[in-house]
């Protein structure tokens, strides 16, 4: 593996655009939102090809094209891998995923015609895939990096050994690997796959850290037993419930960085000062106690 890499730097929040479209910003307004999520140090934009039906990319693009120099100051995160049905593919007549070289290299090509840009941050492969040919992957790679149209290279929902399989055949390293985790989704912690990755220093990325939503309006009794261990924490720790999610995310030694999908700055902001709290172990405990319906062993 290759170890002159310059490291990324990902702020300690990700701004996930996957619901970019909901937020019904004209360009002027995503720019400023953009700006001002610079400004409080979210720096991070998290997006994909599919997102929106192959639409966020490209609004993301407008926005910047408008002031070309914000490219610089924020990292752009991508994703390639799954194909969906969509009127812009007709030839596409079952969703499925391909990492072939040329979809890869495509894709990536796209992606920057999208934005604007002439370079990616940091490209993931969105999920693993039965037919995924690790030395296809790596070839696609070692292109991308070479011309400098990568500059980063991680995954995105894959296990321990599915990294391992692809890991052995690149010369770049994955650097982070984006999954779902949040406290109605904390496999990730007692499955092994975030000790995999603290392990292979690879930086967890946790998508719907506060579950969609789901945690703030919670349904069922495990959801109103982990928003009462919240709002309970918080009550203690002068923190919004949602606020102590973020912290009790960033207190594992991980160092996962929470991808938020709000378009709503101040929910932004909240997120951010959240993530400079890390929680004393029992109320990380309490949590965790919530979310298993028990006292730990
Ligand atoms: N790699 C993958 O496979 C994958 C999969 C899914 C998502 N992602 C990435 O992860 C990002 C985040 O996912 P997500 O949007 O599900 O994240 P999330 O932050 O867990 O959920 C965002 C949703 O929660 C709502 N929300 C936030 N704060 C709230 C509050 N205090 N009260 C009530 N509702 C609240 C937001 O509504 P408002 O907009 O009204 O604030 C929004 O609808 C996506 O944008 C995407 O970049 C990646």
């Amino acid at each position: 593996m290759a170890h002159n890499f310059e490291k990324i730097k990902i702020s300690p929040i990700a701004l996930g655009h996957w619901r970019l479209p909901e937020w019904k910003l004209s360009a002027r307004e995503l720019l400023d939102l953009t700006e001002k999520c610079i400004d409080i140090g979210v720096d991070t934009i998290d997006s994909a090809d599919i997102y929106g039906d192959y639409s966020c990319e490209q609004l993301f693009g407008k926005a910047l094209a408008l002031k070309p120099l914000v490219r610089s100051k924020i990292k752009l995160v991508t994703k390639c891998g799954i194909r969906l049905l969509s009127k812009k593919f007709p030839d596409v007549f079952i969703k499925h995923y391909e990492y072939s070289y040329r979809h890869i290299v495509n894709s990536v090509e796209q992606s920057l015609r999208n934005f604007g840009t002439d370079y990616i941050d940091l490209l993931l492969l969105h999920r693993p895939s039965p037919l995924l040919n690790p030395a296809e992957v790596a070839m696609a790679f070692s292109h991308l990096r070479q011309s400098g149209k990568v500059l980063h290279f991680g995954i995105s929902n894959f296990q321990p050994l599915q990294i391992d399989i692809l890991q052995s055949y690149l010369d770049v390293p994955l650097v982070v690997n984006q999954v779902e985790i949040s406290p109605l989704k904390p496999n990730c912690i007692h499955n092994g796959t975030l000790d995999y990755m603290m392990a292979k220093r690879i930086i967890p990325m946790a998508w719907s850290p506060l579950a969609g939503g789901k945690l703030l309006n919670p349904v069922s009794n495990t959801e109103r037993r982990v928003f009462q261990s919240l709002q309970q924490a918080g009550q203690m720790l002068k923190l919004q419930p949602e606020q102590v999610a973020i912290s009790w995310l960033i207190t594992h030694p991980s160092g996962i960085i929470p991808v938020i999908g709000t378009g709503n700055f101040q929910r932004i902001k909240m997120a951010i000062e959240a993530s400079t709290v890390t929680l004393e172990h029992q109320h990380w405990f309490s949590i965790y106690r919530a979310i298993l319906g028990r006292d730990v062993d």
